[in-house]
């Protein structure tokens, strides 16, 4: 059952904690400073192939993986199936919550007929893709029943976040980041304020999200669980991309959510194009761990605890869950079971 909460989904985001610890349980050594997973990992460059939510975690998995040293790219599966990108001796990585997504699964299809070596990254023990598959990585989320996907996408991000880790030598700070992320999610649903911003916004004409790096696929995904569960306009976009077109939608109705991470060069451009939203009259929501001083063109601030950049993208994206999930509810939306979709998308 829902365990008094109101919906299966705001359930599932609680549960986001636990989903992690069983995730990361027996994975990562902090002694010896290693991650070790039952898969066989030292490719020499990968594609990711996925769907929805799953490819937003696989443009995590990319970016990830890019900056361990493997050169990696991320496919919309339906996009791959059609015209896919020669392969070489690529493994390609299919990220799938079900396990049961045609579009994912026709992309691996091709991908093995062009000879490439397969890795499922998938949530449901004996799904299809885990049997299709050479190897098959859980990421032990636990069933995730909601149509919009929250557990499952932090268990994904990662269990990515581990597969890239095995392929370095010792990595002490990204581990002791793992480790203290199921408390530092626990703390982010202690003290979100996401219902505040939530009711102040609720009326608004449409509602934008940007990021940069690891904060752009944060910012899609806060976009598509926003348009998923409210269904109002919502769009993710690459905080660089604003002044080449985006910008003309932005007014006083259309409420900018800024995911700032950390204090460095992406966070200042990012505060740029904050400062650009800001001159449209925007109001500007900032998600941010408090490195940065992007609260000062800030209206509101959801704040997240101060970690590694790897993990910070987990935690920022607990905070836009709960602005989507606190907006659907104020509007009556039938939030478990959004209108025209389904939990698992078994035809192409
Ligand atoms: O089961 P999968 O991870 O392959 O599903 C892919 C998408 O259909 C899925 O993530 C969809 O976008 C979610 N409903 C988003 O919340």
């Amino acid at each position: 059952g829902k365990s008094g909460y109101e919906h299966y989904m705001l359930k599932e985001i609680h549960e986001q904690p636990r989903a992690l610890r069983q995730c990361l349980r027996g994975r990562v050594n902090e002694m010896e400073g290693r991650v070790s997973l039952d898969v066989d990992f030292d490719p020499e460059r990968v594609q990711f192939v996925a769907c929805g939510t799953s490819y937003h975690a696989a443009l995590c998995g990319a970016h990830l993986l890019q900056r361990s040293g493997i050169p990696a790219q991320a496919f919309l599966a339906s996009e791959y199936a059609t015209s896919p990108p020669p392969i070489g001796e690529d493994l390609v990585v299919g990220v799938t919550q079900s396990g049961e997504t045609a579009d994912t699964l026709s992309a691996l299809r091709e991908a093995r007929r062009r000879g490439a070596r397969t890795l499922a990254v998938t949530n449901v023990v004996g799904s299809t893709v885990s049997r299709e598959c050479d190897q098959t990585l859980y990421v032990r989320a636990g069933p995730e029943i909601g149509v919009a996907a929250t557990k499952t996408f932090a268990a994904q991000v990662v269990a990515l976040t581990m597969l890239a880790l095995t392929t370095d030598g010792e990595q002490r700070d990204a581990i002791a980041a793992l480790r203290d992320l199921p408390g530092n999610v626990q703390a982010v649903l202690d003290s979100s304020t996401a219902r505040e911003v939530a009711e102040e916004y609720v009326d608004s004409e449409a509602f934008f999200f940007i990021g940069r790096g690891l904060c752009y696929p944060v910012a899609l995904e806060g976009a598509l669980k926003f348009k998923e569960i409210t269904y109002e306009h919502a769009e993710g976009f690459a905080a660089g991309e604003l002044k080449h077109g985006p910008l003309a939608l932005v007014t006083e109705d259309t409420p900018v959510f800024a995911v700032v991470t950390g204090d460095g060069e992406l966070a200042r451009k990012t505060i740029g194009n904050v400062k650009e939203v800001e001159a449209r009259d925007a109001p500007v929501i900032a998600v941010t761990d408090g490195q940065s001083d992007v609260e000062r063109y800030a209206d509101h601030v959801l704040r997240i605890p101060t970690s590694e950049p790897r993990t910070a993208a987990v935690l920022a994206n607990v905070q836009l869950q709960l602005v989507a999930y606190h907006t659907a509810a104020m509007l009556g939306r039938s939030i478990d079971k959004p209108r025209n979709l389904a939990k698992s998308v078994t035809v192409e």
